[in-house]
């Protein structure tokens, strides 16, 4: 099997080329190497590699910036995301892309399925949207995984957000009133590797999937958990969204259902300390 991996520097990028190669040739991308914002570089490297799978790891995503910088958001987002889905249609190829629970405005009380109505509250999640459209008309076989609260030991997240506030200030003080499920950058590759290795994946149909970790908390859980972890002991006090102002508004309920996910490819992700616990075990 040939591979194309983009955003490869990323976090979910940067665990599925080590992951990915179990199964062929993986040609791996980072920003440098292969620019999204270049759409005649996108439609050479994929006509010239030929691959049978292509997995779109690179995005857009700091979500507060984009509030600013809605075109830029949009042309990696969506605009580079029609050309990797045409290029893929020229070839046959399978599209593998990742989305978001940003897509959802976070009111409905239970995890969200596919068939739910999006509504994006921000610029990123309107992108990301605009996204997975741009995949579903193009006629490329496609995968678009939906995942939620991603971290892990490589890049910018919230786990290393708060190791690093830990370590200068007295006490934390962490939202509480945001339901997710933290997804490691690792059980989302493993996931994808699972799912590409099953003998009867052409069978599968395409579209949108659901996949985040097993369980559920909030933010002030999640940072509870990760000190907790590393044994480090600091107040971590509780505060509404209202009281840590940002830019871009973000949903309530970012649950995700991984029902689809399960009847479809026999996979469960683990419950999220799991993934938590592996990762605190990874990094010093
Ligand atoms: N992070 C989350 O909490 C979260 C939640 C739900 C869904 N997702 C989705 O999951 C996927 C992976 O996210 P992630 O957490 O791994 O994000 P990430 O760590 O920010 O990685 C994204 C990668 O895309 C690269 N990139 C940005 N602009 C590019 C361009 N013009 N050309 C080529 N590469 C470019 C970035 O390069 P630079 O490092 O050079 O900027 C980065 O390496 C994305 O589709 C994201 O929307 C993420």
């Amino acid at each position: 099997m040939k591979i194309v991996l983009t955003g490869s520097g990323g976090q979910v990028g940067s665990a599925l080329a080590p992951a990915l190669a179990s199964l062929g040739e993986v040609s791996a991308f980072d920003r440098r190497s292969l620019d999204l914002l270049d759409s005649q570089s996108i439609r050479s490297t994929v006509a010239d590699i030929k691959p049978d799978v292509i997995v779109n790891a690179a995005a857009y995503t700091t979500v507060d910036r984009a509030e600013k910088e809605e075109e830029l958001a949009f042309r990696i987002n969506a605009h580079a995301v029609k050309e990797l889905a045409h290029a893929a249609a020229n070839i046959d190829a399978l599209l593998i892309h990742f989305s978001t629970d940003f897509v959802f405005d976070g009111e409905k009380r239970a995890p969200y399925v596919e068939s739910d109505r999006p509504a994006p509250l921000n610029v990123y999640g309107h992108s990301k949207l605009a996204g997975e459209r741009k995949i579903g008309e193009s006629g490329c076989r496609h995968f678009i995984f939906r995942t939620s609260w991603v971290y892990g030991p490589a890049g910018r997240n919230f786990l290393y957000a708060i190791l690093a506030a830990a370590k200068t200030k007295p006490e934390l003080r962490v939202v509480d009133d945001q339901r997710g499920a933290p997804t490691s950058s690792d059980a989302i590759a493993g996931s994808v590797v699972q799912i590409l290795a099953n003998p009867d994946i052409s069978k599968k149909a395409s579209g949108i999937y659901h996949l985040n970790a097993a369980g559920e908390t909030t933010w002030h859980g999640f940072a509870t958990a990760i000190l907790q972890g590393k044994g480090i002991k600091i107040p971590v006090q509780a505060i509404r969204s209202d009281e840590y102002p940002v830019a871009a508004k973000r949903p309530k309920n970012s649950l995700l259902d991984n029902t689809k996910l399960g009847a479809t490819f026999g996979i469960a992700l683990p419950d999220w300390r799991q993934g938590m616990a592996t990762v605190l075990a990874a990094i010093h």
